[in-house]
């Protein structure tokens, strides 16, 4: 039975446990890891949600099996870890104005975890993503197709549900990609976007596409307005989709933050990309783009970088 790591028992990590154990088809080991401090603060939300994700197993009478810790070493033998330790962003924020919060909190973790979950498939969440994920690919002592990002799947559903509004048509008939970082200049591909096999561009006038690529890039943001805090039960969904492509070996292509060699014309740096998922990990997969795509992406690829540099300067300081 896999043995699915929670880095980080959260808002993210709990949405996650959840969802696990709603998936029938999909038995595992849940271990979900957090700080000693939060795991003793009563009442604080890991502990109740534990219990009650405890007690759902026992109401669906499932196989799933869930362990509540606040030891690294909990975490040896796990298949796949989803990783979202660190601070999320308040409506204020800017994902990218994380990395200072968030950088000892992943650094230091992902170093600990590589020692004890070698051979494990790592999804990383935590934000500012594109610096998180490079962050923890230089900690974790782990193949590069094995530690890859979420944000592209979540990036990528939101266009698709604003697509399928903008047609008054179901998701079920709508095949979109976001690609680039997971910040404001992330790219919206119109070029592949389609709606029952049928260009999206012919389908939707373009100034609703302008509205729709505003939704998209903005979604994250008003999500935190709207709710008070960041997106969730979204988020968790989308990293377990990854995680179960790799399970599965299901060889599916989905917009994923890996490491590129040489692909779309970066080499040794994360980009949000399509990405085919099977049990070898993750592998980034060309796709044509139109040449104002391509511009686009290197837009959201420059400031990729200067969050890389910004994390180099980091390590230079301290
Ligand atoms: C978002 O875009 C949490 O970064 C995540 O909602």
């Amino acid at each position: 039975m896999a043995k699915i790591g929670l880095v980080g028992f959260g808002g993210i990590g709990i949405e996650a446990a959840k969802a696990l154990v709603l998936d029938s088809t999909f038995t595992c080991d849940i271990v979900a890891f957090d700080r000693p401090d939060a795991l003793s603060q009563v009442p604080g939300p890991q502990v109740g949600a534990y219990e009650e994700i405890l007690d759902t197993i026992g109401i669906l009478q499932s196989g799933h099996t869930i362990q509540l810790t606040s030891q690294v070493k909990d975490l040896a033998g796990c298949d796949a870890i989803i990783f979202t330790a660190g601070l999320p962003r308040r409506a204020d924020q800017t994902r990218a104005d994380l990395i200072g919060v968030n950088v000892p909190i992943v650094g230091d973790l992902a170093k600990q975890i590589g020692d004890v979950a070698g051979g494990a498939f790592v999804v990383m969440v935590t934000n500012p993503l594109d610096a998180m994920v490079e962050l923890a690919f230089r900690n974790l002592n782990l193949p590069e197709t094995h530690v890859i990002g979420q944000a592209g799947v979540l990036d990528t559903g939101r266009f698709n549900i604003q697509a399928a509004l903008a047609a008054d048509k179901p998701a079920s008939q709508v095949d979109c990609i976001v690609m680039g970082g997971h910040g404001p200049e992330m790219v919206p591909i119109y070029s592949t976007a389609k709606i029952a096999y049928k260009p999206l561009t012919d389908i939707v006038p373009a100034d609703k596409l302008a509205t729709i690529t505003k939704e998209v890039r903005d979604r994250g943001r008003t999500i935190i307005q709207r709710q008070g805090r960041s997106a969730t039960f979204s988020t968790a969904i989308a990293a377990i989709r990854m995680v179960k492509a790799y399970i599965n070996d299901t060889r599916e292509v989905m917009a994923c933050c890996t490491r590129l060699n040489g692909e779309y014309g970066y080499s040794g740096i994360y980009g949000g990309v399509p990405t085919e998922i099977s049990r070898a990990g993750a592998k980034a997969v060309e796709i044509p783009l139109t040449p104002s795509e391509k511009e686009a992406f290197d837009v959201s690829m420059k400031a990729t970088k200067t969050m890389i540099d910004e994390l180099d300067q980091f390590f230079a300081r301290s």
